[in-house]
């Protein structure tokens, strides 16, 4: 807790370019939760390095999550926005969680077994250890509630297991973490196989709209999405083509997918196409907009950068230095 508020804390890599999805799904939604949580938005560029960057891509890249964070909404005063490799405690408390991670456990985690395999060439001891350092990240700031996807959730498990295991020998240290479960927003599909989820690291570019896409990069991937040949705007299982447009254009225009149906009922599939585009377009163009103006702005960018490193050092030193007392490491001399 900090101010009677529960801490939410959720980190998101630089790499790759955020789609449409990871907007409507997730970013969209968070703008009003500092209201009720005190919430911390971490760019982890040390998760990223577990993979070979160009450092001159990671750190552009980086810069470029931060500034669309803000652009989205997140309002950085009310909000943690921070890049990760600036507090040192994250790197800190990975180690001693190290320590008390099995490597029995961390050979079990999936997303280990999926890189490994698709960098046989670099199977490197932070790619074994990167749950660690996500614990690390989530518990240093005695954090309640992690919104995390689906492919995340055997790591927030391995984080409760840890801090458990933890707590279990040192007393009430760390706070045991949840799944955030709010409001959830709308899940995006890929608009070329609307079976699976729209990705940032779909090899077909025709399947995602990013985030930075231009107006007429996204009126051609609508037009290009996925239907059927039932003819019907319908909100549909069996219509999942149609049922992913409905979702994006209800989303964009916070209108239900009851409305929509209304709207097109007996229109054709191109028109509607036409008008997902056009929706998309009037939420994105403005995001944009915001953007390019910030990154205009680079001392207020760079003051954000300093001095919400410095609100996360805070609350990192508490936790870190509880720990280590815990622990028994020798105290500071003041
Ligand atoms: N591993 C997460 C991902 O790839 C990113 C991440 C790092 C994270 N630390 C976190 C997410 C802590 C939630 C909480 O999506």
């Amino acid at each position: 807790m900090i101010d009677n508020k529960k801490v939410l804390f959720s980190g998101m890599q630089a790499t790759g370019n955020l789609t449409l999805g990871n907007y409507l799904g997730a970013l969209k939604n968070w703008v009003t939760l500092h209201d009720e949580y005190e919430c911390f938005y971490s760019v982890v560029d040390m998760h990223s390095i577990t993979v070979r960057q160009d450092p001159a891509v990671l750190r552009k890249r980086a810069r470029a999550l931060l500034t669309l964070y803000i652009a989205a909404g997140l309002d950085p005063e009310k909000n943690c926005i921070y890049y990760q490799s600036h507090v040192s405690g994250h790197a800190e408390l990975a180690w001693i969680l190290n320590c008390f991670t099995y490597m029995g456990e961390l050979s079990r985690m999936t997303q280990f077994k999926d890189k490994a395999a698709k960098h046989a060439d670099n199977i490197n001891a932070g790619l074994f250890t990167y749950p660690v350092l996500m614990a690390a990240d989530i518990l240093l700031y005695q954090t309640d509630v992690v919104p995390v996807g689906i492919d995340q959730m055997q790591h927030l498990e391995i984080t409760r297991d840890i801090a458990q295991r933890f707590n279990g020998i040192y007393g009430d240290v760390f706070t045991i973490p949840e799944a955030y479960i709010g409001k959830t927003g709308a899940k995006i599909m890929s608009l070329q196989d609307p079976t699976k989820k729209m990705s940032k690291s779909d090899e077909n570019v025709n399947a995602s709209i990013y985030l930075m896409d231009d107006p007429d990069a996204i009126r051609r991937k609508c037009k290009r999405a996925v239907t059927d040949s039932l003819g019907e705007i319908r909100y549909s299982d069996e219509q999942p083509g149609v049922k992913n447009l409905i979702s994006i254009y209800s989303a964009c225009l916070n209108k239900t997918p009851e409305e929509v149906e209304r709207e097109f009922a007996g229109r054709g599939y191109g028109e509607f196409k036409e008008a997902v585009g056009e929706a998309v377009v009037s939420v994105l163009e403005p995001l944009q907009k915001r953007v390019h103006e910030l990154e205009k702005d680079k001392s207020y960018i760079d003051g954000i950068i300093k001095n919400n490193a410095e609100k996360a050092t805070y609350y990192a030193q508490k936790t870190l230095r509880k720990v280590q007392r815990k622990i028994g490491f020798p105290d500071r001399i003041r």
